[in-house]
Parts: structure tokens; C-alpha cells; sequence
């Protein structure tokens, strides 16, 4: 299959910039948030960006226009019906991936590959709602979109290999380099940082360091380009805890207790970044 229509479903941080690279590695692309104010926010977020590279003379003018004009905005699923591959960037709510992906198999043709960027969910399960578990794999990408090498796949139980081969595709269209995992919670990156980020967490809560500290430390002695909760507010408290859960619940090993700190954070909406206020204040 050669993939030329792709779909992205949820335009948040991750959406919006699997959005851009496609549009720049020359895919049509479809981008679809069900609040429309979302998609012009992604809409802005994108424009930015390219025109960073443009002032970075990375980037002409003319591939600029090119690129917007390659992508197309909705807030309708119904458009969704001709496309080769739809990914589905949502909110890391197992029940609204289902019930989207459920909508999604009535909507879609037949030949339409469906996928999830979950960084925790079983694939597998996503996969069984819909008649076409076949044609369902995972496609994990990593913050920002745009700079960051690594396209985790992620074979779901009922996955074929001709669904996998779309996945080494898009991987080799966008430009990132494949990594596969198999179907195991939080998969191989998050289900190895995570930990760590709640480690960091821990470290803070019992007064071993300051944030400060923890994150200079962590930066200068393993030369990580982000201290670990530094991180976490760019990831965003929420999707640490969410993994976190999983985790817990999937395995049962106290080794995942979230920390009291990191929950009592996300329970009073201090998400990090996306906030204005995580570890750090970013008012
Ligand atoms: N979009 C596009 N480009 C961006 C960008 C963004 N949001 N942020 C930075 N860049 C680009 C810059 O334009 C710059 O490009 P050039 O080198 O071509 O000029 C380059 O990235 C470096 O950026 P900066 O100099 O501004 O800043 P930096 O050197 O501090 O790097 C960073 C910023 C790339 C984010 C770096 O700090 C980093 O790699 N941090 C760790 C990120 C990480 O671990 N991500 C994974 C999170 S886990 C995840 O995503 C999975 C999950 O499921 C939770």
C-alpha cells in the first residue's frame, strides 16, 4: 500500500505535530479535533513552527504555503471515510479511544489502516472493538513531533504483517527511525521513563533535593537534555499519572505507586506546562 491520505484524529501536542511532519514529508493530511477551537489552535501552533524554520532558512516560503495547503481541517468524523491511514492522537481515555475507534470502523472504507499514538493502553483491546483488529496497530511518536527520531510500533495480538508494513511506511515517510514493541503496557519507552519520572517525583517528596537540584543533577551527571521533572511538566502531570495507573493496575507491582505528591499535583490541575504550573511555575 502507498499511503497518501492520512488521517489524525485529536490535535493536541502530539496530533498536531504528527499533523506537521506529515504536511512536510508531502502526505495529505486531514486533521480533526471534535472542538473546532482546538484545530485552530493546532492550526496556529503549526504555523509558528514552520515559519521558525523558514527564519532558520530551513524552509522556503513557496514549501511553507505547500505544506498548509496540504492539510485539511474538520471537526466532522463522516470525512474521514477515503483515508489510507487514520491516526488517533485523543485524550489517553481508554473508553473515548473505543468509542472513537468504534464510530471510526462504521465511517472508514475497508481498506482504511486504523491506529492509536496510546502511551499506555493495550493495543490489543483498542484493536477488538472494531471488525477490523487486522488492520489496527499502534504508532507511539515522542515530544515535539517534530524534533524527536523515534516512531515506537506496536503490534496489537490480531495485527497482520500487512498492516505492520504500513507502519515501517509511515515511519519511513515521516522520517523516524522504527523501533517495535510488543503489546505490553506503556510499551518500551514509557514503560522504562515513567518510572523514573516518578522516582524523581519521590526524590522531591522526601526532601532528598530540591526541584532545582534533582533536575541539574539528572541533566549534568547522565547528560539527559531535560531533568527528570522538568520533563514530567513537559510531558504533563496527567499523562505521567495515567501511565503510572496502568502500569500499577496491569502489573501489580508496587514498584508503580505513583507518588502522593505527583497525584496531589495533578488533583489540584497543576498539569505542568500546559497549565502554567507543574514542579516549576511557569506564570
Ligand atoms: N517543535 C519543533 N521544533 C522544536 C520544538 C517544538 N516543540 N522544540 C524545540 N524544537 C527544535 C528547535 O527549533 C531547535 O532546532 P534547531 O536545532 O534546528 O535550531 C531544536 O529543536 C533544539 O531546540 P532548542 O535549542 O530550543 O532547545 P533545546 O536544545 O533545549 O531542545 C528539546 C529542546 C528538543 C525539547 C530538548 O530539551 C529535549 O530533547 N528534551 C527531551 C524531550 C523528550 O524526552 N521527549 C520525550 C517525552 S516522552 C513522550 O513524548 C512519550 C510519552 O508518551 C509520554
Amino acid at each position: 500500500m502507498s499511503i497518501q491520505k492520512l488521517g489524525v484524529i485529536g490535535v493536541g501536542q502530539m496530533g498536531s505535530g504528527i499533523v506537521q511532519v506529515a504536511a512536510q514529508a508531502g502526505l495529505t493530511v486531514l486533521a480533526s479535533d471534535k472542538d473546532g477551537s482546538r484545530n485552530e489552535k493546532a492550526k496556529a501552533k503549526i504555523e509558528k513552527g514552520l515559519s521558525r524554520l523558514v527564519e532558520k532558512g530551513k524552509l522556503s516560503d513557496e514549501d511553507l504555503k505547500a505544506t498548509l495547503g496540504r492539510i485539511t481541517w474538520t471537526t466532522s468524523l463522516q470525512d474521514f471515510a477515503d483515508q489510507d491511514l487514520v491516526i488517533e492522537a485523543i485524550t489517553e481515555n481508554p473508553q473515548a479511544k473505543e468509542e472513537l475507534f468504534k464510530q471510526l470502523d462504521e465511517i472508514c472504507s475497508e481498506k482504511t489502516v486504523l491506529a492509536t499514538n496510546t502511551s499506555s493502553i493495550s493495543v490489543t483491546r483498542l484493536a477488538a472493538v472494531t471488525r477490523r483488529p487486522n488492520k489496527f496497530i499502534g504508532l507511539h511518536f515522542f515530544n515535539p513531533v517534530p524534533v524527536m527520531k523515534l516512531l515506537e510500533v506496536i503490534k496489537a495480538l490480531s495485527t497482520d504483517e500487512a498492516t505492520y508494513a504500513v507502519a515501517k511506511e509511515i515511519g519511513e515517510k515521516l522520517n523516524k527511525q522504527i523501533v517495535t514493541a510488543q503489546d505490553s503496557a506503556a510499551f518500551i519507552v514509557n514503560r522504562t521513563l515513567i518510572p523514573f519520572l516518578n522516582e524523581a517525583a519521590f526524590v522531591l517528596y522526601e526532601g532528598v533535593g530540591t526541584a532545582e537540584d534533582i533536575d541539574q543533577a539528572i541533566k549534568l551527571g547522565l547528560n539527559h537534555p531535560m531533568g527528570p521533572l522538568e520533563l514530567s511538566d513537559f510531558v504533563g502531570l496527567d499523562v505521567v499519572l495515567a501511565v503510572l495507573d496502568v502500569l500499577y493496575r496491569e502489573f501489580g507491582d508496587v514498584k508503580y505507586r505513583a507518588c502522593p505528591l505527583l497525584r496531589k499535583y495533578v488533583e489540584a490541575g497543576w498539569l505542568g506546562r500546559k497549565t502554567g504550573r507543574g514542579f516549576y511555575n511557569y506564570a
